[in-house]
């Protein structure tokens, strides 16, 4: 009893565990969806390249720098410059809330196609 309640409780840990991280291939399929092959010279292999060292595809990264500003998401966004999280002084250059950049819902666990 004990043993299958643990065995349970850990299959919870493992889902929730995961569902922070997208795979390669999914990364890279919606990568394709939305043009970003080539984009800026930058080929497929590149963005997933990029995105691997930044985050290990953790889309719900957040990392705070020295400088109280914040990295969000698989590539890191800084809040210093590209988005706003409304903890501390930012640019905004793309108009958006790190908030969304963090964890894009269609790159959550379940498949919303
Ligand atoms: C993803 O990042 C979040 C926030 O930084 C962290 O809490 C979580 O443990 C990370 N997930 C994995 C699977 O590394």
């Amino acid at each position: 009893m004990t043993r299958v309640l643990f065995l349970s409780l850990f299959s919870c840990l493992v889902v929730i565990h995961q569902a922070s991280l997208i795979s390669r291939c999914d990364l890279a399929k919606v990568l394709h969806q939305e043009d970003l092959d080539g984009f800026e010279g930058y080929s497929l292999s590149d963005w997933v390249c990029l995105a691997f060292v930044e985050s290990n595809f953790n889309i719900s990264k957040v990392t705070e720098n020295a400088d109280g500003s914040f990295d969000y998401g698989i590539f890191q966004i800084n809040s210093h410059y590209w988005c706003n999280d409304y903890l501390s002084h930012s640019e905004n250059t793309c108009h958006v809330e790190c908030r969304g950049l963090a964890r894009a819902p269609r790159w959550g666990g379940e498949s919303d196609d």
